[in-house]
């Protein structure tokens, strides 16, 4: 910790007098969607009651995406879907406009005002560096303050800008209100000056050549390589180090089934928990990739009958297992179960 950080008791102690305690530990929660959907469109906001079912996050999107003639809509119409609705175990989060946008006041403001009881994240896009959380948790704390919420609203930053990118430890360690990360590879690809056009996803030409065979004339393969594996791999870092969630953000060809599954597998892979569904059809792939293997499950429950206690050294199929492959098989075994209460086809499946 350098001299100009807060001190640990400090960094524990609520912003504003009269603002709820944050948390020591993130509250645990089942998060292999964040569902977009557009505030301002009254037919998607009807059908509100099925999608929370069957997600595990909605989330009210203000920032891009929705036209400027609409965000004042799209902030009302937010607020009334907090309102009118019992979320349950469902998260409910909104993604506010950017910091320096004409909006952002008008959002947090309003949004913690009239439904800051019902909000459990605030995701805030573009985020450069820890003086953007702490402008918000400053704020937010101010607000909860006077709006009497009950629990910390989190913050969930967008991993979207090479500046954002370089600080990324930086603002992964800037507040304990701080939930977790999502990539945002549109937006990242346009700072970067990354020659795409696209939302997520590889591209044809970033790749490595094979070398030539015997036959020099033959054609040589070309492998596609994941355009999004370094970032993935230092948000994933940052995260974990400071205990919070990364994720993989938007795909943005609705198509491209696989292509979709395999983005958010490797950002599975590599550490992700969630991804972001912008489409209907993107829900059941998150489903797929973030939820444990059954018989990872049932592999994992038998670790923990074996040991009790998590503690000693037992073999199972010819495999030792010890505390650290009990604490792995806890880990699995408690996101089992989770999905299990959401899942009642998984959890059957699962033995839970
Ligand atoms: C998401 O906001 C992105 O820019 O990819
Ligand atoms: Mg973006």
């Amino acid at each position: 910790m350098d001299n100009a950080s807060r001190t640990p008791s400090k960094f524990y102690a609520p912003l504003a007098i009269g603002a709820p305690e944050p948390y020591r530990a993130l509250p645990v929660r089942l998060e292999r969607m964040i569902h977009f959907v557009p505030p301002h469109n009254e037919k998607i906001r009807s059908k509100l009651d099925g999608m929370i079912k069957k997600v595990d996050v909605i989330l009210g999107n203000l920032e891009d995406a929705i036209p400027a003639s609409d965000k004042e809509v799209a902030r009302a119409g937010f607020i009334s879907m907090a309102k009118e609705h019992d979320y349950g175990q469902t998260g409910l989060w909104t993604r506010i406009n950017c910091l320096n946008s004409p909006w952002a006041l008008d959002d947090i403001t309003q949004i913690v005002a009239e439904a800051g009881n019902k909000v459990d994240v605030i995701m805030l896009p573009k985020v450069e560096g820890p003086w953007d959380v702490h402008y918000l948790d400053q704020l937010l704390a101010q607000l909860e303050a006077a709006h009497k919420v009950e629990r910390p609203i989190l913050i969930h930053a967008i991993l979207e800008t090479a500046e954002g990118v370089k600080n990324v430890e930086a603002i992964a360690a800037a507040s304990p209100r701080m939930h977790g990360m999502s990539l945002g590879p549109a937006d990242l690809a346009a700072s970067r000056g990354m020659k795409t056009t696209r939302v997520g996803g590889g591209h044809p030409d970033y790749a490595v050549l094979a070398d030539p065979g015997e036959d020099a004339a033959a054609p040589r393969p070309n492998y596609q390589q994941d355009l999004w594996h370094y970032t993935v791999g230092k948000m994933v870092d940052a995260c974990m180090a400071y205990g919070i969630k990364p994720f993989y953000g938007p795909f943005g060809d609705f198509a491209d089934l696989a292509a979709c599954e395999n983005q958010f597998r490797n950002s599975f892979l590599q550490g992700c928990l969630g991804a972001w569904s912008l489409h209907p059809t993107q829900i059941e792939i998150a489903k797929k990739v973030f939820s444990p293997d059954a018989a990872e499950v049932d592999f994992a429950k038998r670790i923990l009958e074996a040991m009790p206690d998590g503690t000693g050294a037992v073999m199972i199929d010819g495999k030792m297992q010890d505390d650290a492959t009990w604490k792995q098989a806890k880990v699995i075994v408690d996101l089992a179960k989770l999905v299990a209460e959401k899942d009642p086809e998984r959890g059957v499946a699962y033995g839970l």
